[in-house]
């Protein structure tokens, strides 16, 4: 199979491989700039960060790449609106929301001539996002890493969404080979979007004990939680999944009200902060499902460069 080139609005990236942002702190700039130097399309992920220190990490990728960037924000956090006009200012070229979106950031990237990208996970809306402006959709499925918008598999929503759009889309949940890929682009994706293949990378900046977590991890061991978010989130079983499973969470010690809605029942950002800082047993280590096909951490251009040539050969 002939990989396309993937083109939205005035994008055009050389291989149509998306790296899903990943909050907090896992894909930040020297993640996202070797996937767009690598001539696929890489994502920052602001979500629980401030202004300052996204433009600081929008700053540092243009320095290692001239490739595209985007940033990637959860519709769910207080700062929403501030670190989407941020990332505009400092000349992002896409933006990609996650868990929901709002009418007036169509309007922020048609005055700024910046495509949106809203991560999707049906035809209703899809159709809804195609309406408002959307340049093109990530249509997610539940294999995917992270917090989840359904319970459904991506080859059953793809072909749906599909019929009901005409926006390139982008393929995102449970792939992490050429093989998954081909699947995708033969349901009409336009594009993949990988974000735990690109975790187990040399240039992802989680911690290596993070990173080992989301190779070679048995099936059992991806489990689904509660987030206080209000959705569910996927991640690798450890002390803290098999606290929350026994409906006993963490106490929250200190809230900066980061969430628009918050359950309150633990808090989100510390769990991933420590997960972050290399406490993979007391912390969140979001991971797909596709982590237990993983099988070894390497440099982003050989995950391209297989995936590319496993595309071909599919
Ligand atoms: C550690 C981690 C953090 C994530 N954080 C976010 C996020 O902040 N916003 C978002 O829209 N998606 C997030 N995701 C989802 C990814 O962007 C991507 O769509 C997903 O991981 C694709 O599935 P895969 O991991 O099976 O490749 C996260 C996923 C992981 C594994």
């Amino acid at each position: 199979m002939k990989l396309p080139q993937l083109d939205i609005g005035n994008l055009l990236a050389r291989f149509p491989i998306v790296q899903g942002g990943m909050a907090v702190r896992i894909s930040t700039a020297p993640l996202a700039a070797a996937v767009a130097e690598a001539g696929g399309v890489g994502t920052i992920a602001g979500t629980g960060m401030s202004v300052a220190e996204l433009r600081q990490e929008i700053k540092k990728a243009r320095q290692l790449t001239a490739g595209i960037i985007g940033v990637n924000v959860l519709f769910a956090v207080r700062n929403f609106a501030q670190l989407i006009k941020a990332s505009m200012e400092e000349g992002i070229d896409f933006i990609v929301t996650g868990a929901g979106f709002s009418r007036d950031m169509f309007t922020w990237g048609r005055k700024r001539g910046v495509p949106i990208i809203p991560i999707v996970s049906s035809a209703r809306l899809g159709k809804l996002a195609e309406r408002l402006g959307a340049a093109a959709l990530v249509v997610e499925g539940v294999e995917a890493g992270g917090h989840l918008g359904t319970d459904r598999p991506l080859r059953e929503i793809l072909p749906e969404v599909r019929e009901a759009v005409d926006l390139p889309l982008i393929a995102a949940g449970g792939i992490a080979d050429g093989r998954d890929a081909a699947e995708m682009f033969v349901h009409g994706a336009s594009g993949v979007q990988l974000g735990t293949r690109f975790i187990a990378s040399v240039e992802c900046t989680a911690p290596q004990p993070f990173k080992e977590m989301c190779v070679n991890t048995r099936p059992e061991d991806i489990v689904l939680i509660d987030s206080p978010v209000g959705m569910p989130g996927r991640a690798v079983r450890n002390e803290l999944t098999e606290a929350l499973l026994a409906q006993n969470p963490p106490p929250i010690v200190t809230c900066d009200h980061c969430l628009k809605r918050c359950s309150r029942r633990y808090c989100i950002l510390d769990v991933l902060n420590k997960a972050q800082r290399g406490d993979v047993k007391g912390g969140l280590v979001f991971s797909g499902i596709s982590a237990s096909k993983i099988k070894e951490i390497l440099p982003v251009a050989e995950i391209i460069k297989r995936l590319i040539k496993e595309v071909e050969g599919a």
